[in-house]
């Protein structure tokens, strides 16, 4: 008898089954990887970039700052209001860097960046904004969003692109100096203070906003969105890497744990995965990220359904699903699946789908989010048994940012199933997970306020 879809499908999914006591397995080489990375860098290594933050926000910081943020898919300016009581109110302008300027030249990519800035100061500025110390220069933090060596709190050059970013003339150079030097060519009054990755704004500022009464202590920032990776503190003593000079006694590191296991010592490798990898624009590297995060899942559900035998012209074409794909069929519900049949019509060129075909892809999605969530608790339960934070304090908190964690359907759920794996139940109870919404601006400005 000839395998019927569903049939087909569900071998498919079992490819993305993670087996009895891997994330216990896998948070133990998570942690041996940090610890190697901590004493001296690789190449391929978790890279663990101290980040010259040392501050950690109490909820009581005020100023109106000047922030920007470059992600996988965004570049915001906005104008940050900490009002000192936890809250903060947000002016910004959110537009997508066009994918042609993903691919260009340092030059025109600056000048865009510059472009976007000079229209935002030209609109929004205000007296009230910080200047660096009693001068007209306006301070400003900046999020950067890829893996950086940074070497001051406002310094750093590029050690890679990630995600859909490929400016090959821009790595190895300082970041901060191209994009200082193009606001000084314009005259814009804008002095960049601070230099920081996403996932410690998202940290900051899920310190700074969290009620003292919600949750224990904030250990990790991290991202699961277009990209993913985790920020915590550190003792500096424990950076026996860190040649910089800082009288404090600890620092943020930027993990960048995309890079988990760039070797593949653990992580599953379906054929699906290696796919990804070698379409991918920085092939053998980020290969955790390539597992877990949103630019990703897409595209792993595009090449099963090709594999299946489904054809359409967005399903022959490389990138063209977004998350919001597998995410809206993993989360339908319904019996007769129409959410999903109307997905299918709409952005993946199937204007009809039998039940069983709707079924298929859906079982399909399910597997693909559930791996991608329980492979998300590796790290975080890596660091929270890294830095023995459950012997510490009573309750420990995440904070989170990023289209995954906050919209995929029960991916929270999921990593808390991972992480009662990983920590036992017990551990896993003493844990929250919460969105640090806009965590990248408002971390930016927290930095700056700290700078
Ligand atoms: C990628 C980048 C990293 C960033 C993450 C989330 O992994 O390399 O710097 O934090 O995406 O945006």
């Amino acid at each position: 008898m000839t395998e019927s879809i569903v049939e087909k499908a569900t071998k498919i999914a079992k490819e993305f089954e993670l087996p009895e006591g891997f994330v216990k397995k896998a948070v133990d080489v998570f942690i041996k990887q940090a610890d190697e990375s901590l004493e001296k860098q690789t190449l391929r290594g978790l890279p663990m970039i101290p980040s010259y933050v040392s501050g950690i926000p109490k909820g009581t910081e005020k100023g109106v700052f000047l922030a920007i943020d470059l992600g996988g898919t965004n570049f915001r300016v906005c104008s940050v209001t900490l009002n000192g009581d936890s809250t903060f109110d947000i002016i910004q302008s959110k537009k997508p860097i066009p994918d042609s300027l993903m691919k260009s030249t340092s030059a025109e990519f600056i000048s865009h960046l510059g472009d976007r800035i000079q229209e935002f100061i030209e609109t929004h500025c205000c007296d009230t904004m910080q200047h660096e110390g009693g001068s007209d220069i306006l301070k400003m933090g900046y999020t950067f969003s890829f893996p950086v060596n940074q070497t001051s709190i406002n310094r750093g050059t590029l050690i890679r692109w990630t995600k859909g970013y490929d400016i090959k003339d821009m790595v190895g150079k300082d970041i901060v100096i191209v994009l200082q030097e193009e606001l000084d060519r314009r005259n814009l009054p804008i002095h960049i203070a601070v230099l920081l990755n996403d996932t410690v704004g998202t940290l900051m500022s899920r310190a700074y906003t969290k009620p003292e009464t919600s949750g224990g202590q904030t250990l990790i920032g991290c991202i699961f969105g277009t990209g993913t990776n985790g920020a915590y503190s550190e003792k500096v003593r424990k950076i026996k890497k860190f040649t910089g000079e800082t009288t404090e006694k600890i620092m943020v590191i930027n993990t960048e744990w995309g890079s988990f296991d760039n070797d593949l010592t653990i992580l599953p490798n379906t054929k699906y995965d290696k796919q990804v990898n070698i379409n991918s624009p920085n092939p053998d590297f980020h290969l955790f990220e390539k597992r877990v995060s949103g630019m990703y899942l897409g595209e792993l559900l595009r090449l099963c359904m090709a594999d299946l035998g489904f054809q359409s012209e967005e399903i022959a074409n490389p990138w063209s699903f977004d998350t919001m794909v597998p995410s809206v069929i993993d989360g339908d519900e319904d019996p007769k699946l129409e959410k999903t049949g109307k997905m299918l019509a709409e952005y993946v060129g199937l204007s009809t789908t039998s039940l069983e075909e709707r079924k298929a892809v859906r079982i399909l999605s399910k597997a693909i989010g559930r791996r991608s969530a329980h492979l998300s608790a590796i790290p975080c339960a890596g660091l929270i048994l890294h830095t023995k934070a459950l012997e510490k304090f009573p309750s420990l908190d995440i904070g989170g940012d990023g289209s995954v964690i906050e919209f995929y359907p029960n991916f929270q759920k999921m990593m808390h199933e991972a992480l009662a794996e990983a920590l036992g139940k017990e551990g896993d109870s003493k844990i929250t997970i919460g969105i640090a919404k806009d965590g990248s601006g408002v971390g930016a400005a927290l930095c700056a306020y700290f700078a």
